[in-house]
């Protein structure tokens, strides 16, 4: 098989779900009845489904056959050891804690490491910043909600489509110092490595970044912690583009990795395939403390801390997904598929972010140059590839970024992209030639499409209830 052109599925599929097929005038109603906002669509209604990667993949035999081994005690778990037991063996961390989900780890972390400062340093919230690569929104919301500030520090091309390189997903390293040395280190309470770097595209880190950001946030004294949702797609990455690292294993990568971290905090619904599930894990006694608020924490706003919020049986399913999700030949397959459609699009004019780890990411400020940032062109792209051909994709553009809390201005938005996610282990070749089949019919239609405007905003995380309307104008 070494020199065929295609890698096909490595799997079999012997579970299936139906869908529905509907007409463009039944879609078209949906949409304005979901306030022209696809989170709010039914998924009955959705043909081919590209919200999100998260929990809503295939998951493999061995991870449905280990649900049934759950013990489910309220405390002192089983499973709550074979999970650790995972943990200590993939990443190197020694002190764990379940959760429900990603920003159920988040939930713990980030107030436990703000009050931190705040009480052994006696700084007021409103002066401190925490840095990242790139925050995901819940990340984002939870530290704004703590009364802290955000700042990204991206490397410049992060978020430019028409440059290539290997690890887009890289800090600006002069960046990131230049941010502490402005808020003074003892005002950033923590710094987000989020691998992949979701919000620029599913773009790696290198592990040499990895490292030179370890490296200041030692200097300076603040605790890094690895945002970790797409943790062996990033590895893979690594072992494909990094010198070095070309021999090493998906294993051996992910292990390396997490030297450069204090903590991990883990949506467990992308790489390690479950359908819900996160972690929240420390790596050694230098973070006792912080380990012992978040599982005070835990208590009520998770579970009890051998149990976080999750069944025993997840437990179990979670500590298998993480090792199968690390598979050689199942990334090589994931990535190629996410190539595939990316290359796809570009044959047909539509500019995309260079393809990266989980989805294919359409720059909708070049397709739809007549509508502008504050009327969502992202999103309005979104809504009409629904109309063409029932398919939900995801704005990561102003719509998702926000207002400043504090002045209530929108924030400039690096890019405007439309998010086309691919669910693990779901969707064949055939779905990605009619999803590029519909780009190349929306791309006719481009200049008639309208921008958006708000029937109802939110103030946090807007983009997940917003309604909107189409503007009167073309742009
Ligand atoms: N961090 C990253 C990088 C993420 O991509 C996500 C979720 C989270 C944290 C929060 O985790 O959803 O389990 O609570 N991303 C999903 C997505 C929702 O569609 O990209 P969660």
């Amino acid at each position: 098989m070494e020199n065929f052109k295609h890698l096909p599925e490595p799997f079999r599929i012997r579970v299936v779900e139906p869908v529905k097929r509907t007409t463009r005038q039944y879609r078209e109603q949906a949409i304005i009845k979901a306030g022209m906002n696809p989170f709010l669509l039914d998924s009955d209604d959705v043909f081919i489904d590209l919200l999100t990667d998260s929990g809503t993949g295939s998951i493999t035999q061995n991870m449905q056959a280990a649900m049934f081994r759950g013990d489910e005690a309220y405390s002192g778990s089983r499973s709550f050891y074979a999970l650790a037991d995972a943990v200590k063996d993939i990443f190197g961390y020694a002190l764990t804690i379940p959760t429900h989900q990603g920003r159920g780890a988040e939930q713990l972390y980030i107030p436990v490491l703000i009050k931190k400062r705040e009480k052994e340093k006696g700084l007021d919230r409103s002066k401190m910043v925490a840095l990242s690569n790139y925050f995901f929104d819940t990340t984002q919301g939870h530290t704004q909600i703590n009364g802290c500030r955000i700042q990204n520090v991206h490397s410049n091309d992060a978020f430019n489509t028409s440059v290539d390189s290997d690890f887009k997903g890289n800090f600006d390293t002069d960046k990131l110092e230049t941010a502490i040395i402005a808020a003074g280190a003892e005002n950033v309470p923590y710094i987000v490595n989020t691998i992949t770097c979701n919000s620029a595209g599913g773009q790696p880190v290198s592990i040499a970044n990895m490292k030179a950001v370890y490296n200041i946030a030692r200097k300076y004294e603040i605790p890094v912690i690895m945002d970790s949702a797409r943790f062996a797609e990033n590895a893979y990455f690594i072992q494909q583009r990094e010198s070095g690292y070309q021999d090493q294993s998906i294993e051996s990568i992910t292990r390396e990795m997490y030297q450069y971290a204090d903590g991990l905090a883990m949506s467990a619904k992308k790489d390690a395939m479950v359908q819900m599930g996160g972690l929240l894990c420390f790596k050694d006694e230098s973070m006792a403390d912080v380990y012992q608020e978040c599982r005070t924490l835990c208590v009520v706003q998770e579970g009890f801390p051998t149990y976080g919020g999750l069944e025993g049986g997840a437990m179990e399913r979670l500590a298998v997904g993480l090792y199968d999700g690390m598979r050689q030949d199942w990334l090589a397959y994931r990535i190629s598929q996410v190539r595939y459609l990316v290359e796809g699009l570009e044959q047909i004019g539509v500019c995309c972010q260079q393809a990266g780890g989980h989805a294919a990411f359409v720059d909708a400020g070049k397709l739809l140059p007549h509508i502008p940032a504050s009327q969502f062109p992202a999103h309005a792209l979104a809504c009409e590839l629904y109309k063409v051909a029932g398919i939900r994709a995801v704005e990561i553009g102003s719509l998702l970024l926000g207002r400043d809390p504090q002045t209530g201005q929108q924030l400039p938005c690096p890019a405007e992209l439309l998010r086309l996610t691919i669910p693990r282990a779901t969707y064949t070749q055939t779905h990605m030639d009619f999803i590029i089949e519909a780009f190349s019919h929306v791309k006719e239609n481009a200049p008639k499409i309208k921008g958006l405007t708000f029937t109802y905003e939110p103030d946090v995380l807007r983009h997940f209830t917003a309604r909107l309307t189409e503007t009167d104008t073309n742009g």
